[in-house]
């Protein structure tokens, strides 16, 4: 067992409830602190209530468990952050300060930070995004992540933190709900197509986004941190991808497990958001430096997340 006191904060988020669940498996229960703003209902394991924009506080839940790693999964998502601005940008950016501080003064080792295809604009090109490219974002999200990956770099560079980061696409699960993003769609699709056969979709038909499997994520994620620290030579944030697709794409694709499932199309706000992020991301460089590989493709994610989903329905 590596000697490693993990605290996420966010930890019952979409990312974070999955993530905490697989550290807790590679590095012991007793080495994985889970935090979040409220206490869940049910606890299992090491458990802090904690505001990342609380400092103190975070302090002293550093130092009570001698934390040497934070995973940083406390944020707000594309669309809940256009409803509310002012919120976004404090708990994106003071959140990653205090986090990063912490890591400037020595008292933790390591930081996961993650940023977001939000990094992208409406001039950056849209297809197989690069690594490098012009980014123009127009979102609160986007801009906050944009300014973060800027702090990551700077805070490795001038004060040598080892800060990781990814640029996640739009991430699908069946063991956590998303939260306030434009991409969210993509998981809700599955569950209704189960419980209802029909759903109402949010942004239009033929709206390709870069997307990825839970599995292919934490995979990420975990290889990212493992990695050695010569590897992770991009110390903003790394583009990787999973696989691209559009509503439509994902309908024909659950419609070969569930024949009479009909989707209809009712853009609303977050077709704008949409509209302005890539189609497709460019992820040579987190190969070539670090190894990555995704493993799900979209027919091999359907089969997979309605078997699961199905199997949670059925033992409920
Ligand atoms: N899934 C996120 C969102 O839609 C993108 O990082 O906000």
């Amino acid at each position: 067992m590596k000697s490693e006191k993990i605290l996420i904060i966010g930890s019952q988020g979409q990312i974070g409830l999955e993530l905490t669940t697989e550290l807790r498996t590679i590095y012991g229960e007793d080495n994985v602190i889970a935090s979040d703003v409220k206490r869940p209902t049910e606890v299992s394991g090491l458990f802090e209530e904690l505001d990342v924009m609380n400092k103190q506080k975070f302090a002293d839940i550093l130092k009570k468990h001698g934390v040497t790693q934070v995973y940083l999964l406390a944020a707000l998502l594309s669309a809940t952050a256009e409803q509310n601005p002012r919120l976004a940008w404090d708990l994106n950016m003071e959140g990653l300060f205090n986090v990063l501080n912490a890591a400037k003064e020595g008292i933790i080792k390591k930081v996961y930070w993650p940023s977001s295809i939000a990094v992208f604009g409406p001039s950056t090109p849209k297809k197989m995004t690069p690594q490098y490219t012009i980014m123009e974002p127009n979102t609160i999200y986007g801009i906050s992540k944009q300014a973060g990956e800027r702090y990551c770099e700077y805070y490795h560079q001038k004060h040598g933190v080892d800060v990781r980061s990814i640029r996640y696409p739009g991430l699908i699960g069946y063991k956590s709900a998303p939260g306030g993003g434009t991409t969210d769609y993509a998981v809700h699709i599955y569950h209704e197509a189960l419980k209802q056969g029909t759903y109402e979709c949010f942004l239009s038909a033929d709206t390709e986004l870069p997307m990825m499997y839970m599995h292919d994520a934490l995979k990420a994620t975990i290889g990212l941190m493992e990695s050695t620290a010569e590897k992770v030579k991009i110390r903003s944030s790394y583009n990787v991808a999973g696989m691209s697709f559009n509503p439509q794409q994902v309908a024909d694709e659950i419609a070969k497990h569930i024949p009479n499932f009909t989707v209809t199309y009712k853009p609303d706000f977050r077709q704008k958001i949409a509209d302005s992020w890539p189609q497709s991301i460019n992820d040579e460089e987190a190969r070539s430096h670090w190894g990555w590989k995704p493993d799900f493709n979209l027919a091999q994610m359907t089969t997979d997340m309605l078997e699961n989903l199905k199997k949670k329905t059925t033992s409920v």
